[in-house]
């Protein structure tokens, strides 16, 4: 399998924020960005693989700022490692004001995807080369965060992960 790009995977949803979709504050419901986010990432993941694809792990999820109802939300869904059959799928979340046009960066997430068979059986899955400055950084730290996933899960023991305990030292 021929090597991609993180950009070959990019993924860009956006959507107006309606007030069926908002708490007590008006503001986006948390669960609602959730779904965003993983409809968008489970396309990135297959655009990488080209296979079916199942949510394994939500990684890390940073609510920042709080999107107001009406807002025009941006979900950016790039793949940022791909490992044997597992991938790591990097989100920006994005505001634009309605005025000026300008963007704001108001959340991020990682999710971690599995390209799997007809019968949900994990398949292997093209190797990623990362291009741009934050692509290879987010590249370098995806390893430590699939251990780190992996370790909490009780699917890898503490003293395995070798790159986790590297930050230690
Ligand atoms: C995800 C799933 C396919 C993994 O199956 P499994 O039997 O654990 O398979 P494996 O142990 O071979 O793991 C497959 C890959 O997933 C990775 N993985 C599994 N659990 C993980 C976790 N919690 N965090 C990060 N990576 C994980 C493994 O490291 C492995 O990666 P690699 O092949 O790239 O090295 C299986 O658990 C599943 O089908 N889960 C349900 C998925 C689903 O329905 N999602 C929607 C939720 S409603």
């Amino acid at each position: 399998m021929a090597p991609k790009t993180p950009e070959q995977s990019k993924t860009t949803m956006t959507d107006l924020v309606l007030p069926s979709e908002t708490n007590p504050l008006n503001n986006l419901f948390g669960g609602e960005l959730l779904a965003r986010m993983d409809r968008a990432a489970s396309i990135a993941a297959r655009r990488h693989s080209r296979r079916i694809v199942v949510t394994a792990s939500v990684n890390h999820v940073a609510f920042n700022r709080a999107v107001p109802l009406g807002s025009v939300v941006t979900v950016e869904a790039k793949v940022s490692r791909a490992f044997k059959t597992s991938m790591e799928v990097f989100l920006d979340v994005w505001i634009e004001d309605r005025e000026s046009g300008v963007r704001t960066k108001a959340n991020e997430a990682i999710y971690t995807f599995v390209a799997v068979d007809e019968t949900g059986r994990p398949v292997d899955i093209p190797e990623i080369t990362p291009e741009s400055e934050l692509e290879k950084a987010r590249y370098d730290a995806a390893l430590r965060r699939k251990q780190l996933s992996l370790v909490l899960a009780g699917k890898m023991k503490a003293h395995d992960a070798t790159e986790l305990k590297a930050l230690f030292e």
